[in-house]
């Protein structure tokens, strides 16, 4: 209860307080104005008729009480303290925040953390029975990818298509061809993912549609909206408007009787090419980008994109060999793509996209990954130039197809020297990444041999960066023998040597028919006959199998600072080896990795000091050696063996041999604290 006073004071219950009163004693001794001190409070005995009873002093402070004793040194000093230990308190916790941010280094991302895994959705498994695989066959195999400790997976189309190129040639980018499965069966694929922390990375096709468009069809047809979709030219039935040839073989200008014009296609003739300048063409694909960015997709992977621009003057490209014959000219190693490929305008193209896919990122844990494919074979520039600039972002992983040439440069030196071509040249703080095998390649196993495929797998694993691995690398499937008649792919029918068919055979699960993919009786490309021994059910029973290592691998990559984030750099490479380091600066725990990519050797890593004397194996591709002891004086390896060895030393390597070593972003590891630092 309160009530005003005489004074004006508020009057408030409360209850005598002794020790106040003999310091108003002293106070009234002060300034003699007792009087002013009187009669303040009130104590209400609670009933509505009771008087109010005065009593002095009283415990509440009054302004006036207040501003008395605050004058005082001994109350004065204590509260200026504490004030100004309040700011130096805010203003430590401030610089504290600021100085964490600011030291802080970037987080891995997903697409950073996880290997990708590419699926090829006709071969890994059919849950209908069809010969065919589709999405509800690879809902069933999850478990699979999360055994090998993987979190991304990309999926080469399954858009409608009439798959003449196996679903690179889309009719529709909206819709689900029915041999997969249906829009359904997509969404229930994605959620599922989502719930087991999986990403999902499409392929999006930029480059071309399939010639059953409906773009196309009106295209053809003249509907002035579309007439520009596709590239036009003037030409007749005999003469196309230039030498240009396709990727696939032959010219790359169809014509087309019903408008006395040629279409251009890079690809196959049932594979038209989209007219990108053509700005209502530009806004249709960033539509559909969009359209599957709002479905959920966490990236994509995106086709073919060199080729996405040509030259509007449509002038003959230069021959390779100027005296060849200009008629004898079919295939594209025949000619320098200066017109068809890598054009200006093309990474506008790319930026845009990206800016698009920004827009969806910018919850935690939803960045959308871009993934670029550009083979530029000896011009890496060109490959690099889809990281962006500084400032402009535009492929999180520009492939890197150049470790694919490891089998036809299968020493310690050539493996070395691929590794080392992107290193160097990749813009500075970018994330490098590394492939070895995909639906357009040959298998490792059957290119470089199958005594090689546990060495590249470690290499894969041990690098810095993204690795990407095509299904079945991990069992060490090999390429399967397709007979002319067995041929699928168009670019087998051209030529029989081009053929992609024989690494796109069905995965292999288990010993029984047809390895467990599917419960046919014709698969739409037969299994290797080799799937009763290599499959995923008996490797897994095996602790030293190409499967287990591969997983081996993988959670190591995960667990180990020094894998995920660390410094690369080489300590040796001769004709079989190539041998680096992965350590962390602050942290004692690094590995020695040496790979043999040749024959039998030994090599002699005394001169590198900041390695101790003896190292553990902690992991060969040779199971029976791990845990074994080895002086660094004399490291043996067998053909096609990897070791994989962790030491603790307090001296890292690459302050002394900046030139040996590569680190993307760089961090350092404060034990203390159990943290790590921008360094
Ligand atoms: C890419 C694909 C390949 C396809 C081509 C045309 O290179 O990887 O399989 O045939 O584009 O889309
Ligand atoms: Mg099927």
């Amino acid at each position: 209860m309160s009530k005003r006073g005489a004074k004006g004071i508020v009057e408030l219950g409360c209850i005598q307080n002794t020790g106040f009163q003999e310091d108003d004693k002293t106070e009234e001794a002060v300034d003699g104005d007792a009087e002013n001190r009187t009669s303040i409070v009130g104590l209400s005995s609670g009933g509505e008729g009771d008087a109010y009873t005065q009593i002095e002093p009283y415990a509440g402070m009054p302004k006036e009480v207040l501003l008395l004793y605050s004058h005082r040194a001994c109350y004065r000093l204590p509260r200026e303290i504490l004030f100004w230990l309040t700011i130096a308190c805010t203003l430590a916790l401030i610089s504290l925040t600021i100085a964490v941010i600011a030291l802080s280094p970037p987080c891995l991302n997903w697409w950073q953390s996880s290997p990708v895994y590419q699926i090829y959705p006709r071969s890994f498994k059919d849950s209908d029975n069809d010969g065919v695989g589709d999405l509800k066959g690879i809902m069933e195999k999850l478990k699979h990818v999360e055994f090998l400790n993987i979190k991304a997976i990309w999926i080469s189309p399954f858009y409608k298509s009439p798959m003449k190129d196996f679903g690179y040639d889309v009719e529709d980018f909206r819709e689900i061809d029915p041999l997969f499965g249906s829009m359904q069966d997509f969404d229930d694929l994605l959620a599922a993912m989502h719930d087991k922390g999986l990403k999902l990375i499409m392929d999006f096709i930029p480059n071309h549609t399939s010639d059953k468009h409906q773009w196309f069809n009106l295209s053809r047809s003249g509907e002035e909206h579309y007439k520009d979709y596709y590239i036009w030219a003037n030409c007749n039935s005999t003469h196309p408007p230039n030498n240009w040839v396709s990727v696939f073989g032959n010219s790359s200008w169809t014509y087309v009787d019903e408008k006395k014009q040629c279409y251009y296609h890079q690809f196959l003739q049932e594979q038209p090419d989209l007219n990108l300048r053509n700005p209502h063409v530009r806004n249709e694909m960033t539509d559909i980008i969009r359209f599957w960015l709002e479905k959920g997709v966490d990236g994509f992977r995106m086709d073919a994109v060199k080729h996405m621009l040509e030259a509007k003057h449509l002038r003959n490209e230069p021959q390779v060999d100027p005296s060849q014959d200009p008629d004898t000219i079919d295939t594209e190693f025949e000619l320098h793509h200066d017109y068809t490929t890598t054009q200006l305008g093309l990474h506008e193209i790319m930026q845009d996209w990206r800016a698009v896919m920004d827009v969806y990122s910018r919850e935690p844990g939803r960045y959308r990954v871009m993934i670029t494919e550009s083979y530029d074979y000896e011009e890496i520039d060109k490959t690099m130039m889809y990281y962006g600039t500084p400032h402009v972002k535009e492929s999180d992983i520009p492939f890197n197809f150049y470790l694919l040439d490891l089998p036809t440069n299968l020493t310690g030196a050539g493996a070395h020297g691929l590794v080392n071509l992107w290193m160097a040249n990749m813009p500075e703080s970018k994330w490098p990444n590394w492939v070895v095998g995909n639906h357009d390649k040959p298998r490792i196993s059957s290119s470089a041999g199958q005594p090689y495929v546990r060495v590249i797998n470690m290499l894969l694993l041990t690098l810095p960066g993204t690795p990407t691995t095509y299904y079945g690398e991990e069992i060490g499937m090999e390429n399967i023998e397709v007979t002319m008649d067995q041929i699928q792919d168009p670019f087998g029918k051209f030529n029989p040597n081009s053929s992609r068919d024989p690494q796109r055979s069905p995965m292999q699960w288990t010993g029984g028919v047809n390895s467990g993919f599917s419960g046919s009786n014709n698969t739409w490309l037969p299994l290797h006959p080799n799937y009763t021994t290599v499959n995923v059910e008996v490797q897994q029973k095996d602790a030293g199998s190409v499967l287990s290592q591969y997983r081996a691998l993988s959670l190591l990559r995960q667990a180990e600072l020094a894998l995920q984030r660390g410094w690369l750099c080489y300590v040796w490479s001769d004709a079989d080896v190539f041998a680096f380091l992965r350590e962390l600066d602050g942290l004692d725990k690094a590995f020695l990795v040496v790979l043999n990519f040749g024959q039998d050797s030994v090599i002699n890593l005394s001169d590198i000091k900041e390695l101790p004397e003896q190292l553990t194996i902690h992991m060969s591709t040779k199971q029976e050696k791990d845990g074994k002891i080895v002086q660094k004086s004399s490291i043996a390896t067998a053909r096609g063996e990897g070791l994989l060895m962790q030491y603790s030393t307090h001296t890292r390597f690459n302050p002394g041999h900046a030139s040996q070593c590569f680190v993307s972003d760089k961090a350092c590891y404060l034990g203390a604290l159990d943290i790590l630092y921008k360094c």
